[in-house]
């Protein structure tokens, strides 16, 4: 029944059956604002509860509908719009102001940052429901709640839908979050149009294509449009460039007119998360009014939306919840042992072996054994080691690394590192010239605490250079594909690792 009181970081957490939960309850919400039905939305009562804002980054919508859908439901709030006139701007972390917040005891945290993975931070750091309004270019998913409650509302249903998404799919984290969000309804095609270097991630289109979601690319609205259910437009982040040049490739994105509008299928409907940028708009105003224009609805349904999700986290409608939030298996065996055959250690190979004890790191992706002997400390240790890039005996049409450490063993942390840096590695431990411990090495589930190693991602809250202190950890999502835990980037190991074999 509690499943939810955790507020909602990440549009991953929920099932299919979690979101049309919140969207059911979202609707009775909204039938109760428009009959000012009081004691159907007012859900707080008499309780005493206190809502923190916590915006970084500059908001109307968001920031709006949340503070009217707490004070609807009869909570209080407090916090900050903007970091002029707070302690941010004398260097405070985000760990230290949230920390504030839960001393004065709030009971939920509504947090806006522009670093990736921020949300996540801050719900490690308290102890009570945080809801993600938007962390730097990773995700939004409050906005994703509305967006898929406007689109029910227009079709009565989230699957077999034919979805355009436009503008600036690479930092846009409306069109990222909304997208992951579809994957999870059956028989829906996205279809994507936006300026070369502002195409969707891969990682989200290859995760759709996974799902079973189609996914079609476009270049021309003209085109796209008459094939469309919903066309969702997004601005062009132009604050999350980091080089001019990439704005001025961006303005190519399509503009939505109302010749665009007059080749649609019935019962379409043209969204954006708004807002409109004025001086690059993705949709004309002469739209504004017409009724394909879904956006001032949707931005309207932004209350009942985030008044279920508060009074879901705030234990508000226990009664309405079952089954919102998936629970993630966390069993990890990056460990399996071989069958180990008596011979004794093969002669003529490539590197001298080992002849007495010691161990054989093999299979190793190949150049990664230097980078190994670093991590595992050989030289400061004093250890008599041989590393090398060979060609495998057996099959000469393979390459790879090779370790040898003379008198040791791997610890379960040493053996876990091989496996995050290389999976697919073998380790063999040998005692008198004999094989005595064969072990095949899969990616952990999760990696953490490798000194130095860092989210290759710049915008990830993890980031030293950031300054908040959040370690650095990583998920295993494929057999040799990671995400970082704060930010979500994904990764395979090379790319990963590459910082380091850079130092
Ligand atoms: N859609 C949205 O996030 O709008 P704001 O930036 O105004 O909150």
């Amino acid at each position: 029944m509690a499943l939810f009181r955790r507020g909602l970081i990440d549009i991953h957490s929920l099932s299919p059956e979690g979101i049309l939960s919140i969207l059911e309850l979202a609707r009775r919400l909204k039938e109760a604002l428009a009959r000012r039905d009081i004691p159907g939305y007012k859900l707080g009562r008499d309780r005493d509860m206190l809502v923190a804002l916590l915006f970084y980054e500059n908001s109307t919508r968001t920031r709006s509908s949340f503070e009217i859908a707490a004070l609807r439901l009869g909570l209080q709030v407090t916090g900050f719009g903007s970091i002029e006139g707070s302690s941010v701007k004398k260097g405070e972390s985000l760990a230290h102001t949230l920390d504030m917040f839960d001393a004065y005891q709030c009971d939920a945290v509504i947090l806006r940052h522009p670093l990736d993975g921020a949300a996540k931070l801050a719900s490690n750091r308290v102890g009570i429901p945080v809801f993600n309004a938007g962390d730097g270019k990773r995700q939004h998913p409050t906005q994703t709640i509305l967006d898929l409650f406007t689109i029910l509302e227009r079709h009565g249903r989230l699957d077999h839908l034919h979805i355009g998404l436009s503008g600036d799919l690479k930092y846009g984290r409306t069109a990222h979050t909304l997208a992951l969000a579809l994957t999870l309804f059956p028989g829906n095609t996205l279809h994507l149009n936006a300026p070369a270097n502002l195409a969707m991630p891969a990682a989200i289109t290859d995760l759709a294509r996974a799902r079973g979601t189609e996914v079609v690319l476009h270049t021309s609205l003209e085109r796209m449009v008459p094939e469309l259910d919903i066309f969702y437009q997004t601005r062009i982040q132009r604050e999350r460039m980091p080089d001019p040049m990439e704005f001025e490739e961006a303005k190519k994105a399509g503009v939505f007119t109302l010749d665009l509008m007059d080749r649609t299928r019935p019962g379409f409907g043209l969204m954006h998360p708004l807002p409109i940028d004025k001086a690059l708009p993705g949709i004309l105003p002469e739209l504004d009014d017409h009724p394909g224009a879904l956006y001032k609805t949707q931005a309207g349904n932004g209350v009942p939306t985030r008044m279920a999700q508060l009074a879901l986290a705030l234990g508000l409608a226990d009664d309405h919840i079952a089954g919102a939030q998936r629970e993630i298996d966390s069993s990890d065996s990056f460990l399996t042992t071989l069958p180990v055959s008596r011979k004794p250690v093969r002669e003529g190979v490539s590197i001298r072996p080992i002849r007495d004890r010691g161990v054989v790191i093999d299979h190793l992706r190949p150049y990664a054994e230097s980078l190994l002997a670093r991590l595992l400390k050989l030289e400061e240790r004093g250890d008599i080691y041989r590393a090398a890039t060979v060609r495998s005996v057996k099959r000469p049409e393979n390459i790879k690394g090779m370790l040898m450490i003379e008198d040791r063993a791997l610890t379960e942390a040493e053996l876990a590192l091989v496996a995050a840096l290389s999976p697919g590695a073998r380790v063999n431990r040998i005692v008198n010239s004999q094989v005595i411990e064969k072990l095949a090495l899969a990616l952990p589930d999760t990696i953490a605490g490798i000194e130095s190693l860092h989210c290759p991602n710049s915008g990830c809250v993890s980031r030293p250079e950031h300054r908040e202190h959040v370690a650095p950890s990583f998920v295993k999502m494929g057999p040799d594909t990671v995400a970082c835990t704060w930010c979500d980037h994904v990764m395979n190991t090379r790319e990963l690792f590459s910082s380091l074999s850079r130092i």
